[in-house]
């Protein structure tokens, strides 16, 4: 097979790259482990920016979800039973979020793409990439990469649908390709460019030599154990619940369907969490009036997280370009992870139209700048959240009291709300 830009992973970075390109008349295929139900079975967060809502308009996706997202203009922070509202809309210049779950978001890009013809091969087993030229440019890992293997681009048609169909002459040899394994065939597709939006543990970035990438990484002594279930929200905004026994959250999907999560230590397993030892749990962090109007159910997920904060620098080697959590991972206090994957997904986008339809690439050669300014204010942030709302019983008491100052700074001072709620409903990009 042979494609424009071939897309390693179909979570939402990948089919969100893969409609916004089709919308310009460029040629994917999309590579994928799984199936395409087990990629639906995964339960993520569900905080939508202003800016991602806009990006699945400008993919032609939008409609279920303003028929659906809630519009949240605020939420709350819970300290020693106390809840203080955040008044995003009054404090960030008018901006709100929209509540629309990573699942929903998946499942409209998936129908989409699936509508419009356009090659997914799920079930890929051992994908392999190559050819993408792993040396690095004169600037080094951190400058703007070399391009490598210059064969083969720039002269591709803008045709759309029919992969196989849109390759241009050039050394097969020296072209980007990934190989892998569908329905027991052995399939190769040759690319202009390989996009890895194959997730934290795909094969993109381990692809790229050691020598050429730096990791920087936090990982955090703690989880989220997660609940979803069929009963409504304790409240109509998200309430995130500081607690001597540990952090907690409540969130939604929907005016029936909840979704909690608790802080639980690293290690702990999901098997020795009932149903009712989780209510139990929850209700004992919510403040009075929150537990009060607790309703309970059964669950019809539930899940642990480990908590870190990781960046690979750079995100582009040669003509492979890492976007969303192949590249970067937020603890998921600030619900950033969709919101960094859909900015990184539109610097991409735009830079392979202008490829393309420009025959400019500036956008390719400044893209692992442009999304690294931006991943590190929202790993910033989202690290700062996580350590103002967390117990970190293991830490000297002198941490501890730091939190307690820092907690009562950012609820009495309208300067510090503001930047609070300018970060969570997402940074210009
Ligand atoms: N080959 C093909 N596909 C792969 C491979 C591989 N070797 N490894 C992983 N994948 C697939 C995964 O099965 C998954 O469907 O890549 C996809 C990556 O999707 P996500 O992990 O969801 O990552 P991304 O699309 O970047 O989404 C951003 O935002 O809220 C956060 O972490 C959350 O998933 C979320 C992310
Ligand atoms: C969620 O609903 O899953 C969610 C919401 C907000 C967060 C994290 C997760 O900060």
């Amino acid at each position: 097979m042979r494609t424009q830009v071939l897309i390693v992973g179909a979570g939402p970075s990948g089919l969100l790259l893969g409609q916004l390109l089709h919308r310009h008349g460029i040629d994917t295929v999309i590579v994928e482990r799984q199936s395409g139900e087990h990629v639906l079975s995964r339960i993520r967060a569900g905080v939508l920016e202003q800016g991602t809502a806009d990006l699945m308009d400008e993919a032609g996706v939008g409609a279920r979800m303003h028929a659906e997202g809630l519009v949240h203009d605020g939420f709350a922070l819970t300290v020693d039973g106390v809840r203080h509202r955040v008044d995003l809309r009054a404090l960030a210049s008018g901006k709100t979020v929209l509540v629309y779950g990573q699942t929903e978001v998946t499942r409209d890009l998936m129908a989409a793409r699936a509508a419009e013809g356009l090659t997914t091969l799920y079930e890929a087993a051992d994908v392999r990439i190559e050819g993408f030229d792993g040396t690095v440019g004169p600037g080094g890992p951190g400058g703007a990469g070399g391009t490598g293997g210059t064969d083969g681009t720039g002269g591709t048609g803008g045709t759309s649908g029919t992969s196989g169909t849109s390759g241009t002459s050039g050394t097969s040899g020296r072209l980007p390709r990934a190989t892998c394994t569908v329905n027991g065939e052995a399939v190769e597709i040759q690319a202009d460019f390989i996009a890895g939006c194959d997730g934290f543990h795909g094969v993109c970035r381990a692809s790229v030599p050691a020598g050429a990438i730096s990791v920087f990484e936090k990982v955090y002594p703690f989880g989220w154990l997660g609940l979803l279930s069929d009963t409504p929200p304790v409240s109509h905004e998200l309430i995130y619940t500081r607690h001597a026994r540990g952090f907690s959250l409540c969130s939604m999907r929907s005016a029936t369907r909840s979704r909690y999560y608790l802080q639980v230590p690293a290690g702990e397993r999901v098997e020795d969490w009932s149903d009712a030892r989780f209510w139990d749990e929850l209700r004992a962090r919510l403040d009075p009036e929150a537990a009060a109007a607790l309703v309970t159910g059964p669950s019809l997920e539930k899940s642990i997280a480990p908590l870190r904060s990781f960046v690979a620098e750079p995100m582009r080697f040669g003509r492979l370009f890492l976007a969303g959590d192949a590249a970067h991972i937020v603890p998921p206090t600030g619900a950033k992870g969709l919101n960094l994957a859909a900015s990184d997904v539109r610097y991409l986008s735009q830079a392979f139209i202008e490829h393309y339809r420009e025959r400019s690439d500036a956008g390719l050669d400044h893209y692992s700048a442009r999304c690294l300014a931006r991943v590190w204010k929202a790993e910033r942030f989202s690290w700062w959240l996580t350590s103002l709302m967390h117990n970190f019983d293991q830490e000297p008491a002198f941490q501890a009291r730091l939190q307690a100052a820092e907690l009562d700074y950012v609820l009495g001072s309208d300067a510090a709300r503001r930047v609070l709620a300018e970060n969570y409903v997402g940074l210009p990009l």
